[in-house]
């Protein structure tokens, strides 16, 4: 086991949690071809097969259970280790791991952005993908911090709002209902509709919206990023939810309108959140600070005004939501 090197641990180790190459590619930033490879490295250093397929599935052979056990073992060692010396280094050096739900990509960048000057030696990484993926990556404990719609409520996490987020519906500038005010909500079910892909926290809040009001979605389109609804809305393909961040940089364009619907703005906030238990190094714990900091130098309308307390005795954070 000494040839094989921590890269391929790594890359076994994604294959193993996402249960694809090629998902495992994508994620690492890496060729098919090359990921391919390196495990068959990985494979003859071991002697044995890691991975069986069975139809168009791959699972764990025993031994790569084993290995799998023992490479998550490895790193979680390693995080330790970067933790003890970042916090030894105090904030002068070390690395942030954050990952963000794809609609804060919206204003997650900024506050990294702001975070970075004030410590230019902290080392920052992004990862921006869709709540389902988010959730997979805070069970395996992957990142330091995560930002997202709303915790998940059956895992054990430590969460806060920091910032309030807004659900609108957006339709073509000449839209019939563009000058209506307060649209009956049954006039959207009329609407074809695009929405998110599955998994997306965006569409998991509209679709619980319209379950309550007992009405039905007319999909017209799924669409995997906030940036394609936004040209189909823009297109005349139909209507859609969005969060309000993802059109602030696009209101001077006057391409699309707000609508101006019963039940609506959705209000929902966004979260900060990790595993309970994990124990953050100063560096996120200062970003945390800047997140509280941050959300309190917005505009009063987005700030969150229910300050959060710790209940006593518990680890636990907890707002309502
Ligand atoms: P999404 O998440 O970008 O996956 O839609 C946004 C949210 O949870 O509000």
């Amino acid at each position: 086991m000494r040839h094989s090197t921590l890269r391929q641990l790594e890359l076994f180790e994604a294959i193993a949690r996402l249960g694809s190459f090629t998902r495992a590619a994508e994620e690492l930033f890496l060729t098919q071809p090359t990921v391919s490879m390196q495990i068959r490295k990985l494979s003859e250093t071991v002697g044995m097969p890691l991975f069986e397929q069975v139809g168009k599935k791959i699972y764990l052979t025993d031994i790569g259970h084993e290995l799998n056990r023992t490479s998550r073992a490895i790193s979680e060692q390693l995080a330790n280790f970067e933790m003890i010396a970042a916090d030894m280094k105090g904030l002068k050096q070390g690395k942030l791991r954050l990952a963000v739900v794809t609609t804060a990509k919206y204003f997650a960048p900024r506050l990294l952005g702001t975070f970075s000057k004030k410590y230019p030696g902290v080392d920052v990484s992004l990862i921006v993908t869709n709540r389902e993926r988010i959730l997979e990556r805070l069970a395996n404990n992957l990142d330091d911090l995560y930002i997202l719609g709303l915790p998940p409520a059956d895992a054990d996490v430590v969460e806060e709002a920091f910032l309030e987020n807004y659900l609108v519906v957006i339709a073509p500038a000449n839209h019939p209902l563009a000058n209506r005010k307060n649209i009956p909500p049954e006039l959207l079910a009329k609407e074809p509709f695009l929405l998110r892909e599955p998994g997306s926290g965006t569409r998991m809040a509209t679709e619980r919206l319209f379950d309550e009001l007992n009405l039905k979605i007319n999909i017209r389109m799924e669409l995997g990023s906030n940036e394609a609804i936004k040209q189909a809305v823009i297109g005349g393909l139909g209507i859609s939810v969005l969060s309000r961040h993802t059109i602030e940089l696009d209101k001077p364009t006057k391409k699309f309108v707000v609508l101006d619907v019963r039940g609506f703005p959705i209000k929902r906030h966004w979260y900060y959140a990790y595993p309970a238990g994990k124990q953050l190094s100063i560096i996120a714990k200062t970003f945390v600070e800047h997140l509280r900091q941050a959300s309190q130098e917005k505009p009063v309308s987005n700030r969150v005004r229910k300050t959060v307390k710790k209940p006593p005795g518990r680890k636990r954070l907890q707002t309502k939501r």
